[in-house]
């Protein structure tokens, strides 16, 4: 019997139909991602006592890719390109005029090429991406959604 006690039925239902097949941790850890935005402590605990592996193990996949995030995000995720073509074209005076804000709403991440350098320098808010940018022209852009 197991007991995923404090899981979703969703995270339940997707670690039961995953676990017995090989890879399925980290297919189980990027479903997590997606359902919460984060990976919380308290279901890395249950899941390694579920799959029977150490917490070490999850610890080692959740630090190795960048894509999992350990902390819940705040409510407006800025990503930031420092990929050769945005970081050519002024992405760090963007990123440093970002994180200078200090703004709790803000999680601010360095990212690699974003696949639109045409557009660099790039930043991407939640899912939106913004090119051809500056660092006035980003804190408008911060400015207006707070
Ligand atoms: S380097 Fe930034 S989008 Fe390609």
């Amino acid at each position: 019997m197991n007991s995923y006690a404090g899981l979703p039925d969703k995270i339940k239902t997707y670690v039961n139909d995953w676990k017995a097949k090989k890879g399925s941790l980290i297919m189980i850890l990027r479903y997590i991602q997606d359902y919460y935005g984060y990976v919380p402590k308290n279901t890395s605990f249950i899941l390694a006592k579920e799959l029977k592996i150490p917490l070490a193990r999850i610890y080692e996949v959740l630090t190795f890719y960048n894509y999992f995030k350990l902390e819940r995000p705040a409510k407006y995720r800025i990503s930031v390109c420092m990929g050769t073509a945005c970081y050519l074209k002024g992405a760090r005076e963007i990123l440093d005029g970002v994180k200078a804000l200090n703004n709790p709403h803000f999680t601010v991440e360095q990212v690699r090429c974003m696949g639109c350098c045409g557009l660099a320098p790039t930043v991407k808010i939640n899912e939106k991406a913004y090119g051809k940018l500056d660092k006035d022209k980003i804190l408008e852009i911060l400015e207006e959604l707070c």
